[in-house]
């Protein structure tokens, strides 16, 4: 489709009360601005992203994700304000879609209405039974006539329920020939793009409201209200999920980042967590297990596991209070309360109950390579780097820091020694053993 986006991302985000920039707090493990830009690359090929405050930090951190968008630097301090931030902009085509960088809610089919509509301008509006913080739209014959921010508002005007949604599709010439003329005679001292719609209208444009649903174009001003967004994207994740296949119990409980993504059949437990770029692939994760940038395959994990970035799992039992960072197993079972860290494990293999990869020396990380076939007993420490054969048993409470060759059995022990009756003559018992 031939038409440009700006996307408005300029403003300091005063009321997130945060060092951060507003449009990059997350949501769902990406920064808000992302979705903006998602939408606005579904219908465009030609986007702006203006920006003012901590310019440099937004643009280092979209350009990880994006290329192809054009970054414009907001006059700020001459012209403060939504209006100033689409001056000196000259897009490509003919239609100009504005969103505001603050809508990480927004989507390809949520903006379609919008972009089927013809007027000299095309704005998105919503009704609400508590338009606060919006501005105020008012509509006649079908038309809008106007918008009045809240904070320059009439008791009046404040009692309208129609809102501006803050997305609006202008014709380039509409731009070019009003925002030359805006003033910042407001409360704000700011230039306002919605002034462009009173002026549109008194030269008799055709300035056409579309209702649209508020979900999509909830603005996020506060971290009230960022939680409140993140909730509805979450809804959606993991309804899309549930739908194609993914068993949920107590969704409501359960988060799972955008990025993530579900293959075949999976089950996923109340209390779970998804993070980052995991693949999640006809498996089994139960009860408040946090799985982070992993990749699991055939294999049940948990309750109240650890998965944490660059593990790789593949027909693998990972069991309650166990620990995997950046680890391959495949065909292992680790039943219960153990730290695997840089590790690389084979099939069949089993690790008791207390083991641990001693991977790191304060400097430097290192690397434990466990063979197939090989039996841990509980309570053992491998000190890395270090490489366990196939077919090898290690006995319950050894300290493994020298390779063990396949077919052998390696213990480090304290031989026990017994001292009879020791009990009954520390605790003055006045018994003795048989
Ligand atoms: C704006 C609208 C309001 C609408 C609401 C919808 C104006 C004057 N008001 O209000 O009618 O109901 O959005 O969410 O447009 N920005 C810049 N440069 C600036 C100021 C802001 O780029 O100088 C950007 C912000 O980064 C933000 C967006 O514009 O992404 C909207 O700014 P914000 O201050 O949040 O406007 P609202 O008060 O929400
Ligand atoms: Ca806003």
């Amino acid at each position: 489709m031939s038409i440009s986006v700006i996307i408005l991302a300029a403003g300091q985000g005063t009321r997130m009360k945060s060092k951060l920039p507003k449009v990059l707090h997350p949501i769902s493990g990406l920064p808000m601005l992302h979705y903006s830009i998602k939408a606005a690359q579904s219908v465009s090929d030609d986007i702006y992203v203006v920006l003012y405050h901590q310019a440099k930090l937004i643009e280092e951190e979209i350009t990880k994700s994006f290329d192809n968008i054009k970054f414009v630097l907001q006059d700020h301090e001459n012209y403060p304000g939504t209006g100033g931030a689409v001056m000196n902009i000259e897009p490509k085509h003919e239609k100009v879609l504005v969103l505001n960088g603050d809508m990480p809610l927004v989507t390809q089919e949520a903006l379609e209405p919008l972009l089927k509509m013809d007027g000299d301008i095309v704005m998105s509006v919503f009704d609400l039974p508590d338009p606060s913080g919006y501005g105020r739209v008012i509509v006649k014959n079908g038309e809008v006539q106007g918008i009045v921010e809240e904070k320059d508002a009439t008791d009046k005007q404040k009692s309208i329920k129609t809102v501006n949604a803050g997305v609006y599709l202008f014709k380039k010439e509409v731009l070019e020939r009003y925002l030359p003329l805006l003033s910042n005679d407001n409360a704000q001292k700011e230039y306002y793009l919605t002034d462009i719609v009173k002026m549109a209208k008194e030269d008799g444009r055709h300035i056409v409201p579309v209702w649209v649903e508020e979900e999509a174009f909830k603005g996020v001003n506060s971290r009230y209200d960022l939680a409140c967004a993140e909730e509805i994207m979450q809804a959606k994740i993991k309804e899309k999920w549930m739908r194609s296949g993914v068993t949920m119990h107590l969704p409501s409980t359960i988060y799972i980042d955008s990025r993530a993504q579900f293959i075949g059949e999976c089950e996923l437990e109340n209390g779970v967590t998804i993070l980052g770029e995991s693949i999640i692939n006809d498996s089994h994760i139960k009860a408040h297990t946090v799985v982070e940038d992993a990749d699991i395959k055939s294999s049940t994990c948990g309750p109240m596991a650890r998965i944490r970035p660059g593990t790789v799992l593949v027909d693998t039992h990972i069991g309650n209070f166990v620990e995997v960072k950046k680890s391959h197993l495949k065909g292992v079972k680790a039943g219960h309360l153990s730290y695997l860290g840089d590790a690389e494990i084979d099939e069949g293999t089993n690790i008791g109950a207390g083991t641990i990869t001693c991977n790191y020396d304060g400097i430097s990380k290192y690397k434990t390579t466990i063979g197939k076939n090989v039996f841990i007993g509980s309570d053992t420490q491998i000190v890395a780097p270090v490489t366990i054969e196939d077919d090898v048993m290690i006995a319950a409470g050894t300290t493994v820091t020298k390779d063990v060759k396949s077919g052998s059995l390696a213990i480090s022990r304290t031989p026990q020694k017994i001292v009879e009756n020791f009990f009954h003559k520390f605790f003055r018992t006045g018994k003795k053993d048989g």
